[in-house]
């Protein structure tokens, strides 16, 4: 998730970094954009990035996903700003905890494997977080085959009738882009009768086992089914098929409706399609052109990505960028990325951005970037969408109202709040209070009315 959470952190740095920012450095122009509201969360660390992956593992803890504590323990060792320090923390723990994973009886204690398998593989992905600058580095695939086969491990012992089962999808070949496989997980909802049904997607650095504790344990909760999936650029996908993100995310999304509706459990006229962080920008894209959804869920919205993140760039660059020099470019965000000034959270977006869009270099990257705007394209969108927005996210100030704007009727917005503790990118740490708003939102919108069996 955070596409959204962190590159438009270039101009959006949180008051801590920015005042970490010398007044005459040439990053002082990367946080002038910054809120002048003080975040009302308590900070876990004074790395504004740092602290918000931390809040991410703890927001994990509601469905299954963490423990409060052990992360904390984790938090006290990482040193702001060394990403070595973050994943040896963390690695740490994912093997501390997968210690208690294998000593478990699973047979006579299943629901204990279970939490304990779920907290170990997120905690090898959060190892895993920061370390994409170098590609050559093995340990992006070793934690992430760790996280990959811990999961499996809890998916195994979830009860039978809500049993999560991965299925392998194929897209077509499309005009831009060569057919490519979808890893993606069926979650039904164990109740009798087809069930409305949610699509589900990260964002740009997120994995459909994230998404099992933000969003799918609260869905079949529910009654209700759920399908998390990945396409090019997203984790599993980069690592396994080596592909860079492709705009054009219909192509990704039709496979997984048509599989949906193969499945018995489905209803056909009540699915629908959940964006997380960039996934804001790609489930509106999708349902532009795939118009068997009945509900849309941007969370947060996104209208304009690649130019907003590029219009938080500093002006220099802008200028090089606009007239195709790419030397001056990528000599510029080399600059950025090699100074002890530049904040966490810039450093972190330009490396994952070139890592998950498959560019070596920076201007290829951002060349590429300019593909993902919705201008344009949003009348085409026929089915309701949620759109929720945070205030406190400086990352991405203004997008969520001004894609509600431009879906006009088509939209309910959402202002989650920081006095809520909603604020955040995501509204990370506020998930219950997220899933009850947009959950009932697409229950209501596709009349989900018939729930028995979900007492
Ligand atoms: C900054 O925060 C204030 C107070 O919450 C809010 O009114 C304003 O709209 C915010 N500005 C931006 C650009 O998000
Ligand atoms: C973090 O806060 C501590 C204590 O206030 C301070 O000594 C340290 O320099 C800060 N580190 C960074 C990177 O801001
Ligand atoms: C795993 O557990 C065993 C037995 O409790 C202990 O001896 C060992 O040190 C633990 N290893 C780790 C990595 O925690
Ligand atoms: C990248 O990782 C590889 C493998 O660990 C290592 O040999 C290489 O020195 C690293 N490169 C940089 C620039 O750190
Ligand atoms: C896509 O095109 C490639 C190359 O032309 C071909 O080998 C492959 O079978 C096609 N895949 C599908 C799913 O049509
Ligand atoms: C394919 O790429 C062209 C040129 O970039 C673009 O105009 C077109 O919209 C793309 N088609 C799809 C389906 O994304
Ligand atoms: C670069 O181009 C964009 C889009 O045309 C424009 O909004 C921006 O102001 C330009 N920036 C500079 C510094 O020229």
């Amino acid at each position: 998730m955070k596409l959204s959470s962190s590159l438009l952190l270039l101009s959006s740095l949180s008051l801590s970094t920015a005042a970490l920012i010398p007044s005459r450095s040439p990053f002082r122009t990367l946080a002038k954009r910054a809120n002048a509201t003080v975040d009302p969360m308590y900070q876990l660390s004074n790395d504004s990035d740092f602290h918000f992956e931390l809040l991410r593992v703890l927001s994990m803890a509601p469905y299954e996903g963490s423990d409060i504590g052990e992360t904390l323990v984790a938090a006290k060792q990482i040193i702001p700003g060394s990403y070595e320090s973050f994943y040896s923390a963390f690695f740490t723990l994912a093997n501390r905890v997968l210690n208690v994973s294998t000593s478990i009886d699973a047979t006579r204690f299943p629901v204990s494997a279970r939490n304990a398998w779920f907290k170990t593989s997120s905690y090898f992905r959060s190892a895993d977080f920061f370390l994409h600058g170098n590609w050559s580095d093995p340990r992006i695939n070793s934690l992430w085959d760790s996280q990959l086969s811990a999961f499996d491990a809890a998916l195994s012992l979830m009860p039978k009738p809500i049993r999560g089962e991965r299925i392998t999808l194929h897209s077509a070949n499309t005009t831009n882009s060569t057919a490519f496989s979808i890893p993606a997980v069926f979650y039904p909802s164990g109740k009798p009768g087809p069930r409305p049904t949610i699509i589900l997607c990260n964002g740009y650095d997120g994995s459909q086992e994230e998404m099992y504790h933000f969003w799918v344990k609260a869905i079949v909760e529910r009654g209700m089914n759920a399908i998390t999936y990945e396409g090019p650029g997203q984790p599993t996908v980069r690592r396994q098929q080596n592909l860079g993100f492709i705009p054009n995310w219909e192509a990704v999304v039709t496979p997984v409706v048509d599989y949906a509706l193969t499945r018995r459990e489905v209803s056909p006229s009540q699915i629908g399609i959940l964006g997380f962080s960039f996934g804001g920008y790609l489930a509106p894209r999708a349902a532009a052109f795939e118009h068997r959804l009945a509900a849309v869920l941007a969370i947060d919205g996104e209208y304009n990505t690649g130019p907003a993140i590029l219009s938080q760039f500093p002006a220099a660059l802008q200028a090089a960028f606009n007239a195709s020099d790419a030397d001056a470019f990528n000599k510029g965000t080399e600059d950025i990325l090699s100074s002890p000034e530049a904040p966490t959270e810039v450093k972190w977006a330009i490396q994952q951005g070139m890592w998950a869009f498959k560019e070596a270099s920076p201007y290829n990257w951002m060349k590429n970037l300019q593909a993902y705007t919705l201008v344009g394209i949003t009348d085409k969108i026929q089915a309701p969408v949620f759109v929720a927005d945070a205030e406190n996210d400086i990352f991405f100030p203004g997008q969520g109202k001004i894609l509600a704007e431009h879906l006009g009727d088509l939209a309910t917005y959402h202002y989650f709040t920081g006095a809520e503790g909603a604020g955040a990118h995501c509204s990370l740490g506020a998930e219950v209070l997220q899933t009850q708003v947009a959950l009932d939102w697409f229950e209501e919108t596709v009349k989900y009315t018939e729930k028995q069996g979900c007492s």
